[in-house]
């Protein structure tokens, strides 16, 4: 498998990370998974935007960095794979440096990593058909879940209770209101109308967030960006998540309770169709 270390293409086993890489040592970097169809990259565009504005905020040299679009391509192509479904993961840190709390008192490179690798979409559209069970776990994230640092160790905890209940995702809640997932956003459906949370430093800007309020938009969905209480649940006539690996996920069982009949709704399978046209799927 080729990947793209430092500015190098190279064998994924020649490339050696620092023991003090501040991503290794403190998760002082960023990441994006992309998707791409066919050799059809989806959205690069809005990923490399959100990469931006968590590297403004890290205070990340962003002039240094490589141009992840024409990376992305040679590393499909190389690994041939611009004729299949594909996920590109983009990783940025801070480079290594001795260990200090604070930014090293020297400039350091970053170190950024990218590799492409076939994405398993069989299994993926067997769920979207029938949908996942999903659980909901208190939010214990930081506050700045806007920007898509590596360090995951709450969301890989929220996300392994959810595998251990027999389930596909697990939804945070904060002080009573469901934000996001681990690895996806949250939407429901009451009777034809769209509720999600508004974007916020709780959530991730999702890119497929984004796409799919766009088909509600043109399916003339009703949509309202609020807070969703977990009190509200009961009365949800939906519930999905959506995400770049989920695309469009029904989920028919949340906290072991069946989401009303326990299969996909009509909202749902309509958002499934116009997302699947956006993608070039059908
Ligand atoms: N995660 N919220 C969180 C916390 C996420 O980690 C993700 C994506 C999303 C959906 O964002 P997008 O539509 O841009 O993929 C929302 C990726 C897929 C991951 O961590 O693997």
């Amino acid at each position: 498998m080729i990947v793209y270390f430092n500015g190098e293409f190279k064998e994924k086993e020649a490339v050696s990370v620092s023991p003090d890489d501040r991503g290794f040592l403190f998760a002082d970097g960023l990441y994006e998974v992309v998707r791409s169809y066919q050799g059809r990259i989806f959205r690069i565009q809005d990923h490399l935007e959100r990469l931006h504005h968590g590297a403004s905020h890290l205070k990340f040299d962003r002039t240094r960095f490589p141009e992840f679009n024409g990376i992305a391509r040679e590393l499909l192509k190389q690994n041939h794979l611009l004729d299949e479904e594909a996920i590109v993961y983009f990783q940025v840190t801070r480079g290594a440096a001795r260990r200090t709390h604070a930014f090293p008192a020297a400039p350091v490179d970053l170190t950024v990593y990218a590799a492409a690798s076939a994405f398993d979409a069989r299994s993926q559209r067997k769920n979207m058909e029938t949908g996942i069970a999903a659980i909901t776990v208190p939010d214990t994230r930081w506050t700045r879940c806007d920007m898509k640092t590596t360090g995951l160790t709450a969301n890989v905890l929220a996300n392994q209770q959810a595998v251990e209940a027999r389930a596909k995702e697990a939804v945070f809640i904060r002080d009573g209101v469901l934000l996001e997932g681990t690895h996806s956003n949250f939407m429901v459906v009451f009777d034809h109308t769209v509720v999600t949370a508004p974007l916020s430093n709780y959530i991730l800007g999702g890119v497929t967030r984004k796409a799919v309020l766009e088909c509600c938009d043109r399916l003339n969905i009703k949509v309202e960006q609020r807070p969703v209480y977990a009190t509200e649940l009961c009365h949800a006539t939906e519930m999905l998540v959506v995400g770049t690996t989920m695309e469009v996920m029904p989920i028919v069982t949340m906290n072991r309770e069946t989401v009303s009949d326990g299969s996909p709704g009509p909202v749902t399978r309509a958002l499934q169709q116009a997302f699947d046209k956006l993608t070039g799927t059908t």
